[in-house]
């Protein structure tokens, strides 16, 4: 019964492919405009320019997805914390210290993410730590995430010229998927795994994109998780997944406190 279901899902999906077609061609993501007021714990991380979101968890940590720093040199990064616009004001740091969740495996992307203590205590009165929902907490099935950050908001690969980013901070809603239609629509690229959630629309058109990985994901105003990892940007049958801030979260109490 539940893989005839599954199948029969995948097929009617298919048909939303040539419906999001147009969608597609604006190149949109789909997000709106916000403020740092909105959201005073959302911070970027550069390596010259912006190249992921993180949230602060407390008043010299930061918290991202495991693949941000990747392998680049750390002396290089800025991490920008209490400012709206993309690249420019606020107040920004030096990384101190790397703390990598212990079961990060990079070729997954499972348990994805990063701890990176700030050179100093964060002082800008627009920045605010998060809370977040306590480990082992339940997903909020069916419900709307919220997804911020100043990555891409269109998906131009024609034109290498054309600058892709915001100038402002960007906020977008997107209902979780049930971990049914996450692991079937993923599995074709990625491997799905008990520390992951899916949101998206499965007819494409409204995702997060590149810089937008390790940002913040809320419920109810609490951090539920981090952005992870997609399939390009906003296509049909790939939702975003993001880090479950539920299976982390003594991770991170542990390291911070
Ligand atoms: C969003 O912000 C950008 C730049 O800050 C501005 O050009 C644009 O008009 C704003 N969009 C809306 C819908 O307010
Ligand atoms: C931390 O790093 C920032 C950015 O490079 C720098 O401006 C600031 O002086 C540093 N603070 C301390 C206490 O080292
Ligand atoms: C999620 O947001 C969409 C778009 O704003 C809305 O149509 C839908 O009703 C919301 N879903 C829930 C469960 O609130
Ligand atoms: C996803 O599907 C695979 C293979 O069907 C299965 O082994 C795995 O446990 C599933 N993962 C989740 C999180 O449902």
């Amino acid at each position: 019964m539940m893989p005839y279901f599954k199948i029969l899902m995948l097929l009617s999906l298919c048909h939303y492919l040539g419906a999001a077609t147009s969608a597609l061609d604006e190149r949109i993501i789909g997000g709106i405009n916000a403020t740092i007021i909105d959201y005073p714990y959302a911070l970027q991380i550069e390596y010259y320019e912006l190249v992921c979101g993180g949230v602060l968890v407390a008043s010299n940590w930061a918290l991202t997805a495991g693949h941000c720093l990747n392998d680049r040199d750390t002396e290089v990064f800025i991490i920008r914390v209490g400012t709206t616009d993309r690249g420019s004001g606020g107040e920004t740091f030096e990384i101190a210290e790397i703390v990598y969740h212990p079961q990060y495996n990079w070729e997954h992307d499972d348990y994805d993410a990063v701890l990176l203590r700030l050179n100093a205590t964060v002082s800008s009165p627009y920045a605010q730590i998060i809370e977040m929902v306590p480990q082992g907490s339940l997903l909020p099935q069916g419900e709307n995430i919220t997804v911020v950050g100043w990555g891409w908001i269109n998906e131009d690969y024609h034109d290498p010229d054309d600058d892709n980013f915001p100038d402002t901070l960007q906020q977008l809603d997107l209902p979780i998927l049930d971990d049914e239609t996450c692991n079937a629509t993923l599995s074709e690229y990625g491997i799905y795994t008990d520390r992951m959630f899916c949101a998206g629309y499965l007819k494409g058109g409204k995702g997060f994109c590149n810089a937008d990985n390790g940002g913040p994901v809320l419920y109810k105003g609490l951090l539920i998780g981090i952005a992870s990892w997609t399939d390009n940007c906003a296509r049909a049958l790939r939702p975003g997944v993001f880090t479950k801030i539920s299976s982390i979260r003594s991770w991170i109490d542990n390291v911070i406190f």
